[in-house]
């Protein structure tokens, strides 16, 4: 019944892959492992949709990891602005210099796990899907499919080893990469968190989630903690359509990115009149953050002409404090 599983799956895989920029079909030869790599990390946190036209972007001005390796540290964050969790395209370039210098990617999960920040998920799904190795994926569409398929009820967070051997115990010896894309596939269109289409899903005679009848009952949802709450303030210095913009200290959240100057955020909210107030969740907090008029301009920095913000680099965050300031200021002179 094990083996049918990766047959079934692989074998719907055959016809209804995705057909994505990075990802070799099945049946054609493995996939450039710099590209891999790289849709691998875009992926994390960030939707396939996003990423189709910001990784056609990044392999346009760096096709390889030599290229990527020659790269300014600035250059390749202000190219992944707004994707988020900027820690990826710090490690990003840093990895690429260490595969660069050693004259290739290693070819096992071991050594690729060596790699600046390539965790457990990255190293296998590049072993398999580049290097066609037996490697057991699983990211967080591989645990609600692996969980729905054996009826595991508790929240993934407690059963994390457990789920990962059973997604062990169905990964077939040959077409590990298939399998792993075919069933990352299947969470993210058949498998889905709310309304499974169950009924399109080439594994539901093995599934117990689906015997259940209720098979969106299956992982139970993550406990959520209350976020909390922090305000802060972002100073808007602008003279002759120039904005005065800083870039954040190489450490810490949103670190080494483009941004409007501003002090720590705390945990009162500003009593300075502001111009715009954009609210913003993050994953740890969530965040008022008031843009205010300031004539002098703070920091470290450089004049950014309002007419080119979009190519400056800034974090979603950022973006949606700027675009807050213009589209109330048009308001204005539209009145
Ligand atoms: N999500 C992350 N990596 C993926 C892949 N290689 N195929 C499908 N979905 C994914």
């Amino acid at each position: 019944m094990i083996a049918n599983i990766a047959s079934s799956l692989l074998e719907h895989y055959r016809i209804h892959a995705r057909d994505l920029p990075w990802r070799a079909l099945p049946g054609e030869a493995a996939q450039d492992p710099y590209r891999v790599w790289l849709s691998e990390v875009m992926l994390q946190q960030t939707t396939v949709a996003t990423v189709v036209p910001r990784f056609a972007r990044f392999v346009e001005r760096w096709p390889n990891v030599e290229a990527l390796a020659a790269a300014r540290d600035e250059d390749v964050l202000n190219e992944w602005a707004g994707l988020g969790y900027y820690a990826r395209a710090r490690n990003l370039t840093a990895c690429a210099r260490e595969v660069a210098a050693r004259g290739g990617f290693p070819r096992d999960e071991e050594g690729l796990r060596a790699l600046p920040g390539l965790g457990a998920y990255t190293a296998a799904a590049i072993a398999a899907i580049a290097f066609g190795a037996r490697a057991v994926v699983v990211d967080t569409n591989v645990e609600r499919v692996v969980a729905r398929l054996f009826g595991v009820e508790r929240p993934v967070a407690q059963v994390r080893s457990e789920i990962r051997a059973l997604a062990d115990g169905i990964t077939p010896d040959n077409d590990a990469g298939d399998f792993a894309q075919a069933i990352m596939d299947l969470g993210a269109t058949i498998c889905r968190p709310k309304a499974p289409r169950c009924a399109e899903c080439p594994l539901k005679m093995h599934c117990a989630a689906f015997a259940s009848g209720e098979p969106e009952a299956f992982p139970a949802p993550k406990i959520r903690r209350l976020r909390p709450h922090r305000f802060g303030i972002a100073w808007w210095s602008e003279r002759d359509g120039h904005l005065w913009l800083v870039r954040r200290p190489a450490k810490g959240l949103l670190g080494g990115m483009a941004a409007l100057p501003g002090g720590e955020w705390g945990d009162t909210p500003s009593p300075a009149p502001s111009l715009a107030l954009v609210s913003h969740g993050f994953t740890h907090f969530t965040l008022d953050l008031a843009i205010v008029a300031l004539a002098k301009p703070v920091g470290e920095g450089w004049w950014q002409p309002l007419d080119t913000i979009s190519e400056a680099g800034l974090p979603t965050l950022y973006r949606r404090a700027v675009e807050a300031v213009l589209v109330r200021r048009s308001d204005l002179f539209a009145a």
